[in-house]
């Protein structure tokens, strides 16, 4: 049971498309502290995905989005608004796709179509929704938008390829829209840097296993799971976080801030 800290808030999930999608845990957490929600995907992906099986759980309306599409992000806000009955308080941009990864390109040899189209779909589209909802005042005073990020964006991790580059200009956008959506309407944009966790994207990076495993132990408090991630975006759409806005905030049990630990000490010594 949760504390009802979302009570009587309205908001916009994006990217539930199992159960093991972070978008999931956290659109459960919101639904127990008391949040109303509407889920958003791709259209293939809500007919391939599980997204309707956690709607029916959560009460929660669905509509259909892909988000390189501009017309698609405003059916989805001005439906949004319709369902609400006017604006609604947080929204979670939960989205990424990597075509040179899938494609196995290395960043030495990127497809440049490829490249835009994974900048498009996992940064540019963060853009497209904000400016959506800033021309229509959708976002209630002091809501919080949220979007997903990974410590890529500032160190370099070889297998993250492109998509280090995509979250830099997704946490770039945070900060950006952040100042204007401040200044005119008061609403509050984070990103939340997320240690890794098996999800179908993050299954998708090479020797994703390994660096899992290696980031546990480099992290003082283990790497966070989803679960406690829908619990800091509870915080995030709360009314108990109204001055934070344009900032990444790592919710990595500590690994950004870690050099070396005991554990990969141990790890690396030979038995
Ligand atoms: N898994 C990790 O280790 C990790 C760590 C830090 C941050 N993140 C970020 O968390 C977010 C969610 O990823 P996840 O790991 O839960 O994986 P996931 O595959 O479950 O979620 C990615 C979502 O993006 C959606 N999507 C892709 N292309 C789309 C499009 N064109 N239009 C609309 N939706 C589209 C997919 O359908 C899916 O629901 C991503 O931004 C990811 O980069 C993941």
């Amino acid at each position: 049971m949760g504390k009802k800290l979302l009570a009587g808030k309205k908001g916009i999930i994006f990217g539930a498309l199992n159960e093991h999608s972070i978008a999931w845990q956290i659109a459960l957490k919101c639904h127990e502290e008391g949040a109303k929600i509407i889920l958003t995907n791709a259209p293939l992906a809500i007919r391939f995905g599980d997204t309707e099986i956690l709607a029916k759980q959560i009460k929660a309306k669905v509509i259909p989005a892909e988000v390189t599409k501009k017309e698609d992000i405003e059916h989805l806000v001005d439906e949004s608004m319709k369902h609400f009955g006017g604006q609604f308080d947080f929204a979670l941009h939960s989205v990424a796709m990597s075509y040179n990864i899938r494609k196995k390109h290395p960043y030495t040899d990127l497809n440049y179509d490829g490249f835009m189209e994974t900048l498009n779909i996992s940064s540019v589209s963060f853009h497209k929704f904000l400016q959506t909802c800033f021309n229509r005042n959708a976002i209630s005073e002091w809501g919080s938008v949220v979007a997903l990020t990974f410590i890529a964006s500032h160190r370099i991790f070889p297998q993250y390829n492109e998509m280090a580059d995509a979250k830099s200009l997704l946490e770039g956008i945070a900060r950006s829209f952040g100042l204007h959506y401040g200044n005119k309407y008061k609403v509050r944009i984070n990103t939340l840097s997320q240690s890794p966790v098996k999800t179908t994207a993050g299954g998708g990076i090479e020797g994703f296993d390994r660096f899992w495993e290696y980031a546990d132990l480099m992290s003082p408090l283990g790497n966070a799971p989803s679960e406690a991630l829908g619990e800091a975006c509870v915080m995030l759409f709360s009314d108990y976080s109204r001055y934070i806005t344009m900032q990444n905030i790592y919710h990595d049990g500590g690994f950004s801030a870690t050099g070396l630990t005991q554990n990969i000490i141990e790890a690396m010594t030979p038995q």
